[in-house]
């Protein structure tokens, strides 16, 4: 039998939890250049919360994304073989967000086409999707490793 979406199975109190880890770990930001201060709340299938903000670079091309600072640490802590069930995205510019292309690909390494992204829509509103309506048609591993 197939298991259930995450979908489903992220009870609204979790994805509340997740949107506010998201938030607070906006607050950490560096972001001197585009003052977007972004944070992001990874729950991981073990059930753990990791989280990470964008970290900026005077060479602008090497600012690291919330979504990418979150996918390095959750590695680093939790070893390789890390799978995303949910990732919130939150910013403290009151502004519509959702990951951007790369790291919807960051996202798609450790996730799939049902792992659920909170994002913020217009006004603040909370909107979700998921990484399969994000990244239609990924690039996979599975690309670099034919049957
Ligand atoms: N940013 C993220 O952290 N995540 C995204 O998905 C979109 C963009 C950051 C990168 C940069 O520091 C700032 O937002 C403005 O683009």
């Amino acid at each position: 039998m197939s298991k259930p979406s995450p979908t489903l199975t992220v009870t609204p109190a979790r994805r509340k939890q997740l949107r506010k880890l998201a938030t607070a770990a906006a607050k950490h930001s560096y972001s001197p250049y585009s003052r977007f201060r972004v944070g992001a709340a990874l729950l991981l299938s073990n059930d753990s919360i990791v989280t990470g903000c964008n970290v900026e670079n005077c060479s602008y091309r090497l600012t690291s994304c919330a979504e990418q600072g979150a996918i390095a640490r959750a590695v680093a802590e939790h070893g390789p073989g890390i799978r995303l069930h949910a990732v919130a995205v939150a910013n403290l510019n009151h502004a519509a967000s959702m990951p951007c292309g790369a790291c919807r690909q960051t996202l798609t390494e450790f996730g799939d086409n049902s792992t659920l992204i909170l994002y913020p829509g217009e006004n603040g509103t909370p909107e979700e999707t998921t990484l399969g309506e994000l990244l239609p048609h990924a690039f996979r591993l599975e690309h670099l490793e034919p049957k």
